[in-house]
């Protein structure tokens, strides 16, 4: 297994480039089950949830290509309905595939995903909404067993907004009979995007980007070509990896529009950014001082950037508060970075960090994508050499992340363990 070594005190500065979205890319490639033909996507990060998405539509029984971050998926019908525990205990995006195989072929059979280091990850929007478009569901033997002789529409109300099942129940009402809404739906750009792919498709959704999307079933779909937006995740772990070092970067073929709550605390915290449509360059302005943040859905402040933004809080004098309302357990990142020396502790969903300790280098675990980024962000700013294992979480979602960061001047490297 890699390990990631940094030896903090570099500061960055230079010009990086985003990658595609991983969040985007997952539900548009199980998309491309719904329809025969050919679909090109690009601005596709090479990733290893992408490659096992890419695995797992192989199984289900597509030709898939994928080089220089372009992806070519081939459907000429399908011939197994099935996700399997070796796949989706790696990734529970793979539950993705679950509305477009009943959509197309009325059965699927899926792994039930596991938990992870974010803590219990249930899915009973997901079947509750399938249900409730006619589909029968069987758990046995770990697997959810669903059949449907044709969905119908019907009238979904989320109590929780869930991304994942948004676009599971989107991508099931496309070709359902007659109209779905979906009430409460998850406004995230990666759900846009995908309703716009399925539109581009021949879907007829309305109310994209709202909470209330309205869609109207029809007989068919065919296959297309798109471009996945960029990575806002990745684009904001990039700015606290130059802020953290009072460094001063750009990044290009980024998208500030799905940044707004991020980029005012990164203004608040006393960074000055410059921004245009695709650029985002920021620098430093002397004073800081610390924040409050909420994670909440989208346009909220994102929870996948919780954990980065507690790396940098840890260096500003000052008592930060993080109230994380959407995954109560992320939080296996904050022992690791006490390893530091960060003054940082939970009270219940409160992340308190009391900013401006020396941090000095340790060998340190990661526990999930996030959670990698948010140690690196804090071993560039600590003093000597961090080690950090586990990595493969980091390679999860983002494409050498450590290669980019040393473009800048980190000083950063991979070993082979
Ligand atoms: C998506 O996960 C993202 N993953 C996550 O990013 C992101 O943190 C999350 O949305 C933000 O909401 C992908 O897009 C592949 P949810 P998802 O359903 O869909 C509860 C990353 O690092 N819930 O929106 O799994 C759930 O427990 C990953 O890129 C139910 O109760 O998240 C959570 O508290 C991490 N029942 C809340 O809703 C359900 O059936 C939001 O979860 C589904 C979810």
């Amino acid at each position: 297994m890699d390990k990631i070594i940094v030896r903090g005190g570099k500061k960055l500065t230079g010009t990086i480039f985003s990658s595609g979205s991983k969040n985007a890319g997952l539900p548009i490639m199980a998309a491309s089950i719904l329809a025969e033909g050919k679909y090109i996507l690009r601005n596709v990060p090479d990733i290893t949830d992408i490659q096992t998405m890419i695995k797992l539509l192989r199984i289900i029984g597509a030709e898939v290509v994928f080089n220089k971050n372009e992806l070519t998926i081939i459907n000429k019908g399908f011939s197994r309905y099935e996700a399997p525990y070796d796949l989706v205990k790696t990734m529970r995006a793979s539950i993705y595939v679950l509305g477009p195989l009943l959509a197309r072929f009325g059965k699927a059979k899926v792994s039930f995903p596991g938990g992870c280091a974010l803590g219990a990850r249930p899915i009973n929007l997901h079947l509750e909404g399938l249900q409730k478009l006619g589909t029968t569901i069987e758990i046995k033997h770990g697997y959810i067993y669903a059949y449907t002789d044709k969905l119908k529409g019907g009238k979904i109300f989320f109590e929780k907004k869930s991304v994942g099942a948004t676009a599971n129940i989107l991508m099931a009402s496309v070709l359902a009979q007659g109209i779905t809404t979906i009430e409460n739906a998850s406004c995230e750009p990666e759900i846009t995007s995908l309703a716009h792919f399925l539109n581009k498709m021949g879907a007829k959704i309305k109310g994209i980007g709202t909470e209330v999307l309205t869609i109207q079933g029809v007989k068919t779909l065919h296959s297309i070509d798109t471009t996945l937006i960029s990575d806002r995740i990745e684009t904001a772990t990039f700015l606290l990896s130059a802020a953290i070092t009072n460094g001063n970067i750009t990044i290009k073929n980024c998208s500030p529009v799905h940044l707004g709550f991020v980029l005012d605390k990164i203004k608040e915290i006393g960074f000055s950014l410059q921004i245009s449509k695709d650029t985002i360059s920021i620098t430093d302005k002397g004073e800081k001082k610390p924040v409050e943040i909420s994670t909440n859905p989208y346009p909220g402040f994102p929870t996948d950037l919780q954990p980065p933004f507690a790396a940098l809080l840890s260096t500003i004098k000052g008592k930060s508060i993080i109230y994380e309302n959407i995954f109560s357990d992320r939080v296996m990142y904050i022992s690791e970075l006490q390893r530091l020396g960060a003054d940082i502790k939970l009270n219940g969903n409160q992340i308190i960090i009391k900013g401006g300790n020396k941090l000095t280098g340790a060998p340190l675990i990661a526990s999930d994508i996030r959670a990698a980024a948010a140690l690196i962000i804090a071993a560039l700013a600590s003093n000597g050499k961090t080690e950090i294992s586990r990595v493969y979480h980091l390679d999860r979602g983002y494409e050498r992340l450590e290669e980019k960061l040393a473009k800048l001047g980190a000083d950063i490297e991979r070993v082979k363990d």
